[in-house]
């Protein structure tokens, strides 16, 4: 099958968070079975790489949208991106989504000012792209669209009577695309979309919610987290909407994977590869986190935090930890950058415990990796987790992730056997679940079989080639009977 990619990151050029590693991966983890290509903005990122970028279509102006061409880069392993070449709206300084965004750049409180023009563009280049309007030799037969900023594409094909099988993946309810009504014009959104039953939520344009309304079915990146997501608590004002879509059959969840290259015992960044029962091999990388971190040589647990600095993950519980975990005998390296009060905090954490703690504010890939190859733990109680990938990297470099227990984290931890898990989402709970790992710690027996259980874990994007097969050829079919 012909599959459009649609995305607003891919860690082969920019990346915010999971999205992009997800973007990278998934497209080519299904391309053994179908023609996946991608769509994305082409930032600065893109057009300052060493790639050529083929010019291949142009898009029409389109509301307030401004005409756009189409460029084409082919990526050494085969995989095809288009990028579309708006240098006012994507070529700037900063993240996809703002100057120094830590989230999605959703319109509420952060981001760029025209991000609701930058990602309508996005929606509507896919799809012309889908109806054969954007001049390319290609057209695909399915859309596989990801978070609100390609919310609108099947609104767009909707609205004008078109009906292109989609699929939209929420990778994060939280971070919504909400807009204000008076931009209806300017986006080309027709005034009988706005209403309840369209795009507007509570008197605003919410491009997430055009996304569920509009797509053929509708995914989310764990099992856990697809039913969470039909509660109050974690539907973010639209889980009446997804349980009725849960009702209809056209929500599931589909787990993200990890790919390749990911694999202690391949990995060129971390300090010296190792395998399972290579407990030594892990310790070389343990020494050298903590001397290019600056901590004090040591013999006690080391916990790690690679992570946005956000709300959502529940750094302030961690923050809160710290002290214990230092008396302890614990040290702690943080990476990620973030909210700036998060960030600020963990800066005063470390200087309050040198040797102890370090905090690195921003985010390198490299460094990111020797973290969880050299950690013992991996501190991650995010608040809700879509699905979570650290806690994934973590467990295949032998690092026991410690998580509350929801969405992806409670779906790829085994509590006890591959990392902990906490059920009451505060300190009380989370810090028992620490004081466990000390326990594990101390026990060489334990601690060694856990570590060996979290490595095989069987998390790869193979897995999820099947599930999204099955539903593509859902979709399509579904579509097949209604056109005929
Ligand atoms: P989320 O997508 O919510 O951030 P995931 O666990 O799915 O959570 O994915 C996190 C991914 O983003 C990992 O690859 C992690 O190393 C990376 N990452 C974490 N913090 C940052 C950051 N500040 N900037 C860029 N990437 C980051
Ligand atoms: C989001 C979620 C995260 C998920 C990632 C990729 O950013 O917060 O849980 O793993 O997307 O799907």
């Amino acid at each position: 099958q012909r599959i459009l990619f649609v995305t607003s990151e891919i860690a082969d050029f920019v990346k915010v968070g999971g999205l992009g590693d997800v973007s990278s991966a998934l497209p080519r983890a299904l391309a053994t079975h179908h023609d996946v290509r991608v769509l994305i903005p082409a930032y600065r990122e893109m057009i300052e790489s060493e790639h050529e970028i083929e010019p291949v279509g142009h898009l029409a102006a389109f509301a307030g949208l401004p005409a756009c061409d189409i460029g084409k880069i082919t990526c050494d392993d085969g995989l095809i991106i288009y990028v579309l070449l708006c240098p006012e709206l994507y070529q700037r300084e900063g993240t996809p989504y703002g100057r120094g965004s830590s989230g999605y750049g959703d319109g509420q409180n952060e981001g760029w000012d025209d991000n609701d023009i930058r990602f309508a563009r996005l929606s509507r280049a896919a799809a012309d792209i889908a109806l054969g309007d954007a001049g390319l030799d290609w057209q695909p037969q399915l859309l596989h669209l990801n978070d609100w900023q390609c919310g609108l594409t099947a609104g767009y094909l909707h609205w004008q009577g078109e009906s292109v099988p989609s699929v939209f993946t929420i990778h994060n309810l939280a971070y919504q695309g909400i807009f204000n009504a008076s931009r209806r014009e300017t986006l080309g959104i027709p005034q009988e979309a706005f209403h309840i039953e369209g795009v507007e939520f509570y008197g605003n344009l919410s491009f997430m919610k055009a996304g569920i309304v509009y797509a053929s079915h509708v995914t989310t990146v764990s099992a856990t987290y697809a039913q969470e997501i039909t509660t109050p608590n974690f539907g973010c004002g639209l889980d009446g909407l997804l349980r009725c879509k849960a009702e209809s059959k056209q929500l599931s969840g589909i787990p993200n994977g990890i790919d390749d290259s990911w694999d202690p015992r391949t990995d060129i960044h971390i300090a010296q590869a190792f395998s399972c029962n290579d407990w030594r091999g892990k310790r070389v990388n343990a020494d050298y986190v903590r001397r290019h971190f600056g901590l004090a040589a040591g013999q006690g647990p080391l916990f790690a935090v690679v992570s946005r600095l956000v709300h959502q993950k529940g750094l302030d519980l961690t923050i809160e930890a710290a002290k214990t975990i230092v008396h302890a005998g614990g040290q702690i390296v943080f990476m990620g950058s973030g909210e700036h009060h998060v960030e600020e905090a963990l800066r005063k954490l470390a200087a309050r415990f040198p040797g102890a703690i370090a905090a690195y504010i921003g985010f390198d890939e490299h460094q990111a990796r020797c973290l969880f190859a050299g950690s013992d733990f991996l501190l991650m109680p995010s608040r809700f987790e879509p699905c979570g990938l650290s806690q994934m990297y973590a467990q295949r470099f032998g690092s026991l992730p410690i998580a509350y227990c929801t969405g992806g984290l409670a779906d790829t931890i085994e509590d006890g056997v591959s990392g902990f898990l906490f059920n009451d989402m505060e300190f009380g709970s989370y810090m028992k679940s620490i004081q466990r790992a000390f326990t594990v710690f101390k026990s060489t027996d334990l601690f060694n079989a856990m570590r060996g259980a979290a490595m095989a874990g069987r998390y790869h994007w193979r897995q999820s080639i099947e599930p999204y097969s099955r539903l593509y050829q859902q979709v399509l079919e579904k579509q097949g009977d209604k056109t005929q």
